[in-house]
């Protein structure tokens, strides 16, 4: 009879605790859970999409959440009454994610903290020989993406990565229709986003850390820093330590798009961005307000824009992609893709969404968890292709709009500026994790 995974990895750790075999050597030889087994869920990083993913799980039958974890002890324990009161389950609570990743009894790990974390969460969830739903964009520099490709691969994880645009139908859709050619030769891709969150949010003062709050292993691996609440809970994703604004936010599930209608399965040919501070040069923000990059290929451009602060865009739509081919354009959001023809050269086509697509990423997620197939439909190889173009625009921008060459193989840049961002420094006593 084929061992369940949770047995198999009972009794491996015999082996391990007695040095007869390596920690990851479990994981290499994972076995498939029983179609009746119940799938022993975890979430780290409780207040905002992370807890949205794990609401994504709970309606099905088989997950059962025993841990929650968050440093702000205010969420969590809101969290555990909420998950009690309309679940009946009554989690585990840590405020530190290594413990909750010592209990072998746990199948699935949730990543929802903030894109600093995500890296070694990540790293050290593979290790434990759990199967992991990371949030977007998987990391905040390009290293952190390799260190997590390499581990997911090492420890045979099966990841899947919160851009849930991979699982809705009508995105599928329109790159059948981008496939297909009929919208003929694409010479541009056009991505952009703009958004009145975070950016134009006047500064605060430094302040005491909240009650309830462990603000040290908030800021983990990052530069010490004063408390304040604008880089806090929400906001940080304005700030660099922590994220890269709207090209990280947004860019990752929009520029994904781009890439995956065009088939591109590797780093463009350069990159060449501008960003400035302009619409809110007083707004408490580190990353640009406004933001234009051009991305280049042998047979099209794609451009990235981003204006911070303002809800209003083009073609009446405040964020979206844009396929201009000879045959006409096709212009996309989550709400829907139209296609707009040159002339009579092609039929007008129009499809709308069916808004099901974190429940579609959930549930492909879990078959894929039961089957062991490391295809999902977001993989870490495609949460760190698009989280990189994220980074590669951050960092020409960053250096004053410099034309950058970045190459994958050599993880170089061909500017030597350019290469002081592609790993961050982790403060002691964080280590970068050595894979
Ligand atoms: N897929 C999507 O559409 C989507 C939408 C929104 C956010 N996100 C992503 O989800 C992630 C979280 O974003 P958010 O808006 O929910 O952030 P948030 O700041 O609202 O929540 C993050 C939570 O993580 C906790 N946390 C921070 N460090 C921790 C640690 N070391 N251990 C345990 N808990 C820790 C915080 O206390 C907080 O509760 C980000 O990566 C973001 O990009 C994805």
């Amino acid at each position: 009879m084929p061992l369940s995974r949770r047995s198999f990895l009972k009794k491996t750790s015999y082996l391990v605790a007695t040095g007869l075999v390596a920690p990851h050597i479990i994981r290499a030889n994972p076995s498939v859970l029983g179609a009746n087994d119940k799938v022993n869920v975890a979430l780290i990083g409780c207040k905002g999409m992370g807890w949205s993913n794990l609401m994504d799980f709970m309606p099905h039958p088989e997950v059962n959440c025993v841990a929650l974890c968050d440093i702000d002890n205010n969420i969590l324990q809101s969290r555990a009454a909420e998950l009690e009161k309309n679940h009946g389950m009554k989690p585990a609570l840590y405020g530190d994610y290594r413990k909750l990743l010592d209990d072998k009894n746990i199948d699935i790990v949730i990543i929802g903290t903030p894109d600093h974390w995500h890296c070694l969460q990540f790293v050290d969830a593979c290790a434990a020989g759990k199967d992991v739903y990371v949030e977007k964009p998987i990391a905040n520099s390009i290293a952190e993406c390799d260190a997590m490709v390499a581990a997911a691969q090492r420890y045979n994880t099966v990841v899947q990565v919160g851009q849930q645009q991979r699982s809705s139908k009508h995105w599928q859709e329109m790159v059948k229709y981008l496939r297909s050619g009929q919208l003929g030769d694409i010479g541009r891709v056009h991505v952009w986003a703009n958004f009145n969150y975070a950016a134009m949010q006047p500064p605060v003062p430094d302040s005491d850390v909240p009650a309830g709050v462990d603000f040290e292993t908030w800021l983990g691996p990052t530069p010490k820093k004063t408390f304040n609440s604008q880089r806090f809970h929400g906001s940080w994703r304005m700030f660099w330590d922590y994220g890269g604004g709207l090209l990280t936010d947004w860019g990752v599930h929009l520029l994904d798009m781009g890439l995956w209608g065009m088939d591109v399965q590797g780093m463009p040919l350069s990159v060449q961005a501008t960003g400035g501070n302009f619409l809110y040069p007083n707004g408490a923000h580190e990353t640009f307000d406004t933001m234009s990059v051009t991305y280049r290929f042998p047979k099209h451009i794609m451009t990235w824009e981003n204006n911070a602060g303002v809800e209003t865009g083009p073609y009446g739509k405040c964020y979206g992609v844009l396929f201009r081919g000879t045959n006409g354009m096709l212009v996309a959001n989550r709400d829907d893709w139209e296609v707009i023809p040159e002339g009579t050269k092609l039929a007008p086509t129009k499809m709308v969404a069916d808004y099901q697509d974190h429940r579609d990423h959930v549930t492909n997620f879990l078959e894929c968890v039961k089957t062991r197939n490391r295809n999902t439909a977001c993989t870490i190889e495609n949460g760190s292709l698009c989280a990189k173009y994220a980074q590669i625009g951050n960092i020409s921008a960053r250096i004053g709009g410099e034309t950058l060459v970045y190459d994958d193989a050599k993880k170089k840049f061909d500017k030597g500026e350019a290469n002081k961002l592609l790993k961050p420094k982790y403060r002691s006593p964080w280590k970068f994790p050595n894979l």
